[in-house]
């Protein structure tokens, strides 16, 4: 099929709620894409933070390949040794004792949120209330949605779970004035992706461990945009030290195959009795023979250290194009290979124009440029994009 063909056949069929670039993609090699016409792309948005080792990595490839002919599914009604290896490696790069296996970032929060719920109610049923912050981005199913503190996901979906509150980001008087003994959990993005690209200070953090420690809440920390060595780390919490109770990932876990997880302490395993969460898909073979080659292959390279050197000179690039357009560009942001660029107007024509010349990137948040490539982009690579951005910001 051509692109065009595609493109009308998607939109007869597909219900209409993504705003889509109008090329229709074909394959991936490492940081390449191409599309049904045979036009070259490089990829500064990895599948939105997921493609971590790019695309057709051959050791992803083979493991999917292999046990696609082995077993695609069966059941968490029995065990299998790729299961068991999965989270085997999921808790080493983590450091949490348990692990639980879902295929979505907002089934991993959604898990995340009944945990704490659970927690809390046990405790005394008034202990019920989650606190998450403005600008955040937690997933769109009702829990996930209600959580995330951006009204614009809320519209027309009254009435929403009950029990959420939002407080501003990396404001710390706000988050102790919002904190009694009714909390029972504080969800946070250590580093906001959605929003904006929004770096906390670590005091921020800290404090949030703090007060959870104060009041008997559970933190959860959302790496699923931050994790898996995007930020320069394995989990962009380890910049601050703040240690979560729970941590919940997505994206990048499964090198590009769906899946989430949620990973937490030896003393939270027996919240959940069995029963109380649980999934169909959640850990099946395929997934986490993928997430299995992904994750040891990240730490065969030491992806994390890559992705900090690649990040600090991708950010100082940008800096340096924020001095020769002071006017148009207002702030650099960002930790790793996560990094956003606020323009002082809508972002969505730089986009176009990017596109146009061969670069994939993505506005966030209407104004904010957010750079998150696959954590092997080399420095050639960006340099050709600072290229091409200095020609559409001429013109923009
Ligand atoms: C921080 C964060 N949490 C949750 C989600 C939801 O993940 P998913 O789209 O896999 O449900 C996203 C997706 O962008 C995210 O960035």
């Amino acid at each position: 099929m051509k692109t065009k063909e595609i493109i009308e056949q998607t939109d007869k069929y597909y219900l209409p709620v993504f705003g889509r670039n109008q090329i229709a993609l074909d394959h991936g090699k490492g940081c390449k894409l191409y599309d049904v016409e045979g036009k070259e792309y490089t990829d500064f948005l990895a599948g939105i933070a997921v493609n971590g080792l790019g695309h057709a990595h051959p050791a992803i490839v083979q493991a999917i390949s292999e046990q696609a002919g082995k077993l695609i599914h069966c059941s968490n009604l029995y065990y299998t040794e790729i299961q068991a290896k999965a989270i085997k490696v999921i808790s080493e790069v983590s450091g949490f004792e348990r692990v639980f296996l879902c295929n979505s970032g907002a089934e991993a929060n959604e898990g995340a949120l009944k945990l704490v719920r659970k927690y809390g109610v046990a405790k005394s049923t008034e202990k019920f209330k989650i606190i998450s912050a403005v600008h955040s981005f937690h997933g769109r199913t009702m829990a996930t949605l209600t959580a995330t503190g951006q009204n614009h996901y809320h519209e027309g979906l009254n009435p929403l779970p009950v029990g959420y509150e939002y407080v501003p980001y990396g404001d710390i008087v706000a988050l102790e004035e919002a904190m009694d003994e009714n909390v029972c959990g504080i969800l946070l993005e250590p580093i906001q992706g959605e929003g904006g690209v929004h770096v906390p200070t670590n005091e921020y953090l800290l404090k949030a461990r703090a007060l959870c420690d104060k009041y008997d809440a559970l933190l959860i920390f959302d790496e699923i945009q931050s994790g898996i060595c995007r930020s320069g780390k394995w989990f962009a919490w380890e910049y601050s030290g703040a240690r979560p109770d729970i941590m919940t990932m997505a994206k990048a876990i499964g090198g590009g195959f769906p899946m989430g997880a949620f990973v937490t302490t030896e003393r939270l395993a027996h919240v959940f009795a069995p029963g109380d969460h649980g999934s169909t898909f959640g850990g099946n073979p395929l997934s986490c023979a993928a997430a299995y080659a992904s994750l040891t292959t990240m730490k065969a390279m030491n992806l994390e250290q890559v992705a900090a050197e690649t990040g600090t000179y991708f950010k100082m690039q940008l800096e340096e194009l924020q001095k020769q357009f002071p006017n148009k560009i207002m702030e650099v942001r960002g930790k790793g290979l996560l990094l956003g660029m606020e323009l002082t107007k809508a972002g969505a024509p730089i986009v176009k124009g990017c596109l146009e010349r061969g670069m994939i990137i993505n506005c966030t948040a209407d104004t904010v440029l957010r750079f998150v490539p696959p954590l092997i982009i080399s420095k050639k690579e960006i340099d050709a994009l600072m290229n091409v951005l200095k020609e559409v910001l001429e013109e923009f």
